[in-house]
Order: C-alpha cells, then structure tokens, then sequence
C-alpha cells in the first residue's frame, strides 16, 4: 500500500494521541481518514485541519450498535487505529467495580469489538495493518493503576492472538506500547512525557517498516531494552513508582 492509498479509521480521534494520529497521516498523504470519537460536535476542531479528507464519525467502542453502523460507514479502510482509551486511579484491592469494568470495556473488550468488525472490511479491500495502542504498563504492572494495567496486559495478549488470525487475511497487526505522553491522560504523571504527534509518526513509521511491536518514545525503548534483558526487574522497578 503507498502512503496516498491509506484510509484509516482511528477511534478516540477528538484529543490526545488520537488528534495527533489525523494530524499525521494528514502529513503523510493519506487518502482519507476517519476520525471517530463519542460526539460529533468534538470532532470539529479535527475535521477542519481538512474537512476534504477528514471524515466525522460518532462511535463509542462499548456501543455494538454504533460498531456495527460505523462498519457500514467506513467500508474502504485499509488501516485502523484502535486508539481509544480510558484509564482509572485506583489499586485491585480497593477500586470500584465500575471503574474495573470501564477500563476492560474500552481498552479491551472495545478494542476486540471494533477490531471483529472492522477487519472483515480491511481483507475485503486487499488487506492492510491494525495497530493497537497498548502501554508500557502491558509488560509490567506500576502501583495505583491496577484495572489500566489489567485491561492493557489482556489488550497485549488480544494482539498477539488477532496477529496470527488476521495474518491469513492480509492484515497486519500492530502493538504500540508507549510510556508517558503529553496527553490529557497523563497530565497529573510528574515525568517526563514525549509530545502526542511524535508517538504518531512512529506509529506510522513502525507500520511501514512492518515493525510489530512499536516503542514509541524514548521511556518505552528503555523499559523494552531493559525487559528483554530482566523482565523482573522492570517489574521491581515498576512496583517501587
Ligand atoms: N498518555 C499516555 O501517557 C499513554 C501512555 C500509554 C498508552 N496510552 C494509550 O494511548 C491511547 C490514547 O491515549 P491518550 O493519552 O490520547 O488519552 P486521552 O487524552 O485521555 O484520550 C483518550 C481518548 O479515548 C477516547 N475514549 C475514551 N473512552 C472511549 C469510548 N468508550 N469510546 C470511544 N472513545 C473513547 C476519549 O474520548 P472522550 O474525549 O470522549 O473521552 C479520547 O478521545 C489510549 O489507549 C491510552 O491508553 C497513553
């Protein structure tokens, strides 16, 4: 696929890493993007960087019936960004069951139901790529966070798993596992954090290069080199945050 052939639905496209993900693959020549996210009056600020190939599209990744009406809507995509997230404050032992389910029912089970219904539409158009925006917390656990860390080491395991279905489809499969990024979701972390635009670039780049586990940033190609080598460590490590 040449960069001017993409069309890519990216979910949680409004703010954060997901505005980034249009402002990129505006950058890169993509043919047309979908820009999805839970309001449509949120997504206006993004459609009008190009109102000609950004397209609006109201989808909520808990929602099957929304799922299922943006399929019928988005049936030329050859790529998409399951970019959507939520993250909830609270360690297992005393978290709500509310906030325990929420973040399993976006960064897990949405991300599986947007993919099951999105992939039949990338193997009808000759195939594609997927990337999955995971986090450096799939590899080991950091305190406080305990649902977020669950619903993204589960995200982890859904990628590999939709990796070695959708390879006999023509559909690559992406994980994207970045650290800390300047994003609204970060925004009480006293860290470091790489700009949102950046993790897009090397998204897209990492796709490219049929990269398929993508470290975004510089925190995340630490704590990967550091994995590889000691993944005990990295969960000491994490543990003491
Ligand atoms: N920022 C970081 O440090 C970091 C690090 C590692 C991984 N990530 C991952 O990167 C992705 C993007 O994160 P971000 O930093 O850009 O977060 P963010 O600024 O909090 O944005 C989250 C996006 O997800 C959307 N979203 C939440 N629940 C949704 C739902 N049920 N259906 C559809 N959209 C929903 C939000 O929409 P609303 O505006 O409607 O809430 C928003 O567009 C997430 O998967 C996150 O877990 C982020």
């Amino acid at each position: 696929m040449t960069k001017s052939d993409v069309i890519v639905l990216i979910t949680g496209a409004n703010r954060g890493i997901g505005h980034a993900f249009v402002e990129a693959y505006l950058a890169h020549g993509a043919k047309k993007i979908y820009a999805a996210a839970r309001r449509r009056a949120d997504l206006d600020k993004v459609v009008a960087l190009d109102p000609t190939r950004v397209h609006p599209v109201v989808l909520d990744v808990t929602k099957p019936e929304e799922i299922k009406a943006v399929a019928t809507t988005v049936s030329d995509i050859n790529v998409l960004i399951n970019n959507a997230g939520a993250l909830s404050f609270g360690g297992l032992s005393d978290i709500s069951d509310e906030s325990l389910r929420r973040d399993m029912e976006v960064n897990y089970f949405g991300l599986i139901h947007v993919t099951q219904a999105m992939a039949p539409l990338i193997e009808r158009n000759g195939g594609g790529a997927i990337a999955n925006l995971l986090s450096v917390v799939s590899l080991a656990s950091m305190p406080g966070i305990g649902a977020y860390n669950a619903s993204k080491a589960a995200a982890w395991s859904a990628t590999q798993s939709f990796r070695v279905d959708l390879a006999k489809k023509g559909i690559r499969v992406f994980g994207v596992f970045p650290g800390p990024i300047d994003t609204d979701m970060a925004k009480d972390l006293p860290m470091d954090k790489t700009p949102p635009l950046h993790v897009a670039n090397e998204v897209i780049a990492g796709i490219e290069a049929g990269a398929e586990d993508i470290f975004p940033d510089p925190m995340s190609k630490q704590v990967y080199a550091a994995w590889s080598k000691d993944h005990k460590a990295v969960e000491k490590q994490f543990g003491s945050m």
